[in-house]
């Protein structure tokens, strides 16, 4: 069997590397059966910091096919992915194409692929915001409407699909794949000795922030980081921050409300909202796992939160990660400053959501996937 790995953005590459790992536990275990992958990047995230920290830390091998697409608007990144990934298609003839996510990459390379005739499998499917002005959401329904295999993170994933009228026999709840690469790096990090990025022992946050919703309006963007300054007043936040955040932060003239990251702190972290450059998986994991609190506008650190236990303000108006909600410590806040500030400070002053692991976040959702593609073909 012969499948095509597809990733394009930050957020598919931790969901990738499980992937590749067991299908190389697979070939392993199975040499009769042997599963031949290809891994293809799009080029939608190229920066070194966007892309090549993520394989380095994730010890993904370096792609066999690199698509060269780089940024653009929605049209010109799906377009440019789609002509050049039917030229893969055309020359790999694979048996399956795995798309993750929902990233405009996702999207791409599932049309190119169902219109060949090529069977395609969706990792992460039947998640739903309910928002269709989110260009996620119209990716993840495209992807999964036309999609052969959807591999769910959670139950009402798959409840979503039956309701948009998915046979149950094209649905598969494995798990989620993010929290497979988590609960492995997160072994690994002691062996690793990572920049320490805040002095040890501090209490601070973390935010992350970078959905076009959030940061391309003056207002928008002005009015949360008014509310993350209040709250940076009374505990230090660590931002890393999205290369598009840093851009319209400039246009805005809004920058000024950031002060650098020191590059090695000592003593107590100051006041203020703290910027660095965008981290690598493990300096990221580091600090965030040890954060009082993390404010954001992600989809994949709302689970990675919850897997952890650590308190989560989704600054979002909707989440397509309800369970998060539900079972985890992920409190949807929205975007009114003072909403923001009032749910932080309870969090603070001990008001914090206990929360639980859901169902099949357990390190194998990889190896659920593998043994569903391989089974189906063997
Ligand atoms: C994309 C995904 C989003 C995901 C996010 C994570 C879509 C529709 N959106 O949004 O779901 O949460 O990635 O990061 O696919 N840029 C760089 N260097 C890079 C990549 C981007 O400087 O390596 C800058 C460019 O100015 C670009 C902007 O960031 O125009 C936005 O990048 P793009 O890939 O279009 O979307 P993201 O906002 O990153």
């Amino acid at each position: 069997m012969k499948i095509l790995l597809v990733v394009g953005a930050r957020p598919n590459f931790m969901k990738i590397a499980p992937i590749v790992s067991a299908i190389d536990r697979w070939n392993a275990a199975h040499p009769d059966r042997p599963v031949e992958r290809r891994l293809v990047h799009t080029g939608q995230h190229y920066d070194a910091k966007m892309f090549d920290a993520f394989f380095r830390d994730l010890e993904i091998p370096p792609p066999d096919v690199d698509l060269g697409v780089g940024s653009g608007s929605h049209t010109f990144q799906t377009a440019h992915v789609m002509l050049r990934f039917e030229t893969v298609c055309e020359a790999e003839r694979p048996d399956w194409v795995l798309v993750v996510g929902d990233v405009n990459s996702t999207m791409a390379a599932t049309l190119v692929a169902t219109k060949m005739g090529v069977r395609v499998c969706h990792v992460e499917a039947g998640l739903r915001s309910g928002d269709r002005t989110m260009p996620e959401e119209i990716n993840r329904l495209v992807t999964d409407a036309v999609a052969d295999l959807l591999f769910t993170t959670s139950r009402d994933a798959d409840d979503n699909l039956r309701t948009e009228g998915v046979p149950d026999h094209k649905i598969a709840f494995v798990g989620n794949v993010m929290i497979d690469t988590l609960r492995r790096q997160l072994d690994r990090l002691p062996g690793l000795a990572p920049a320490r990025l805040v002095p040890a022992g501090s209490r601070y946050g973390v935010v992350t922030l970078h959905r076009p919703s959030n940061v391309d309006r003056h207002d928008t963007l002005a009015g949360l980081l008014g509310a993350l300054a209040d709250i940076a007043a009374e505990l230090p936040l660590v931002f890393p921050i999205h290369p598009r955040t840093r851009k319209m932060a400039d246009r805005f003239g809004l920058s000024d409300r950031f002060t650098p990251l020191p590059p090695a702190p000592d003593g107590e972290l100051a006041p203020g909202i703290h910027v660095t450059d965008p981290l690598g998986y493990h300096d990221f994991l580091n600090l965030w796992k040890d954060a009082a609190l993390v404010l954001t506008d992600s989809g994949g650190l709302q689970e990675e939160t919850t897997a952890l236990g650590i308190p989560c303000l989704t600054l979002r108006e909707n989440t397509e990660r309800p369970v998060t909600i539900w079972e985890g410590t992920n409190t949807l806040v929205g975007t009114d400053p003072d909403a923001i500030r009032r749910e932080a400070r309870a969090i603070l002053a001990g008001g914090g959501k206990a929360g639980r692991v859901p169902e099949y976040w357990d390190g194998h959702a990889a190896d659920r996937i593998v043994a569903a593609l391989a089974g189906e073909s063997g």
